[in-house]
């Protein structure tokens, strides 16, 4: 049987925010603003106390969010995360049980992964888009291209080190779907509460162009 597809998800926006939630409020608020700014796509991090919280809060109350929780690193999570309401998992890699709780997710799954081997290993279990992590540190864009050749099966969502500066060169890649980021809701503007800053930074990543999606 084969699992459920992030393609399409991931279609929907060049950029998946990744968002660390100081408190439920801001994390609806900052969402309402991704979301105005043209990224419906919301990765909230397991890594504060509110997280799972705030993403049954913004799949309440914000209905054009597609939020997905990520840092899932233990399989107690997904079943958290979904019941939550989370809509996809992001994890930075994987474990043995893990992947065993992934495979069994009613939801599509991005599994991380620095190097051939492992994008190879979680192929072969299934899982054909993948998030590279910490794709800066690992090799970057230049990983992605270097491995189309080989692994042409396979899609990525890079994350890690990624922000203006740099995108362009990932999103040229056909083999990367999209990527994922804090740059569009850094810490001190959530901390601020400058949503409007946080909609403009969002306007701008929704713009990007993909060579994985021609207009
Ligand atoms: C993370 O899990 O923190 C993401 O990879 C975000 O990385 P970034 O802050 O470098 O965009």
């Amino acid at each position: 049987m084969s699992l459920p597809d992030p393609s399409f998800l991931l279609a929907r926006a060049p950029v998946v925010p990744v968002v660390t939630v100081p408190s439920v409020a801001a994390g609806v608020k900052l969402a309402r603003a991704l979301v105005e700014g043209g990224l419906p796509l919301i990765e909230v991090t397991l890594r504060t106390e509110p997280a799972l919280e705030a993403i049954a809060a913004i799949a309440a109350e914000v209905p054009d969010a597609i939020v997905g929780a990520g840092t899932v690193t233990r399989p107690e999570l997904v079943e958290k995360s979904i019941a939550a309401g989370a809509r996809f998992l992001v994890s930075p890699g994987v474990t043995p049980a893990l992947l065993e709780a992934f495979a069994e997710a009613p939801v599509p799954v991005l599994p991380g992964c620095a190097t051939p081997s492992e994008a190879m290993t979680l192929h072969a279990m299934g899982f054909s888009v993948l998030k590279l992590f910490p794709a800066e540190a690992v090799g970057g864009a230049n990983l992605i291209k270097s491995i189309a050749a080989p692994l042409p099966d396979l899609r990525f969502c890079p994350t890690g080190g990624i922000g203006p500066d740099n995108v362009g060169k990932y999103l040229a890649q056909p083999n990367i779907l999209a990527v994922g980021g804090s740059w569009v809701c850094p810490h001190d503007l959530v901390t601020m509460g400058d949503w409007e800053a946080i909609v403009a930074l969002s306007r701008a990543a929704s713009k990007l162009h993909r060579a994985a999606f021609p207009l």
